[in-house]
């Protein structure tokens, strides 16, 4: 399931985050931080991740998302890789198909994390570059996202991705992984449709023994599938 999540950061979250990520601060080679297959496609630029602008900054991103009743359905997380930053510009311009490390080591905490969602938040307007899309190839074919700045994507961590060049301007992103109480897919996609169709029932027509009933289920399939 690819999922978009609307307006995580306000403009002047976003404005104060874009200043924060000018030149001065600390960019380094993404490909430092890239293993095996994906280190060959990797040409980017990636904020120093244990500088105190990347950790001061992972929080506001994390508090963002944290508190996206969408992102918590949608993803159900149980842990969260430390978003990073990265741009593209100039010769530093794309990130050619790749598939992420199935399970990363976060520094900070020393915790291991498998990688079942992956997400990215645009932290500047599409209008401000040309290319960049973030191609995700799926089994219903290839999705190129762009979207406005404080919106995110949401995607499985097993899908094959890309960052196309970027040929004009400069794009700005966080990322993150997340490793979901619910490891599938599948199973993850089933309890956000009936959550979501719950939610409209309940706004239709209040709560009823029916809602009442299915938000049991809703719990009783989370019991069956949660890994906490
Ligand atoms: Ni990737």
């Amino acid at each position: 399931m690819i999922l978009v999540l609307k307006n995580l950061l306000s403009p002047e979250e976003l404005a104060s985050i874009r200043a924060d990520l000018g030149p001065q601060a600390p960019w380094i080679d993404g490909a430092s931080s890239a293993g095996g297959q994906a280190v060959t496609q990797k040409n980017n630029q990636q904020l120093a991740q244990d500088s105190a602008l990347a950790i001061r900054l992972q929080q506001r991103v994390l508090q963002a998302v944290q508190t996206d009743p969408l992102f918590f359905s949608a993803a159900l997380p149980r842990k969260i890789f430390n978003p990073l930053f990265n741009r593209y510009s100039g010769a530093s311009n794309h990130y050619g198909p790749h598939i992420d490390g199935a399970v990363l080591h976060a520094k900070q905490t020393g915790e291991r994390v498998r990688t079942d969602l992956s997400c990215t938040v645009f932290l500047n307007e599409p209008a401000d570059y040309g290319g960049g899309e973030l191609g995700i190839h799926d089994t219903y074919g290839t999705q190129n996202i762009k979207l406005p700045a404080g919106h995110a994507v949401l995607y499985p961590g097993t899908s094959l991705h890309e960052v196309r060049p970027v040929t004009r301007g400069q794009r700005l992103a966080s990322f993150f992984w997340v490793q979901s109480m619910v490891r599938s897919d599948e199973q993850r996609r089933l309890l956000f449709e009936l959550d979501m169709n719950l939610l409209q029932l309940r706004q239709q027509h209040g709560e009823t023994p029916q809602t009442t009933a299915l938000t049991g289920t809703y719990h009783n399939l989370l019991r069956m599938w949660a890994d906490t």
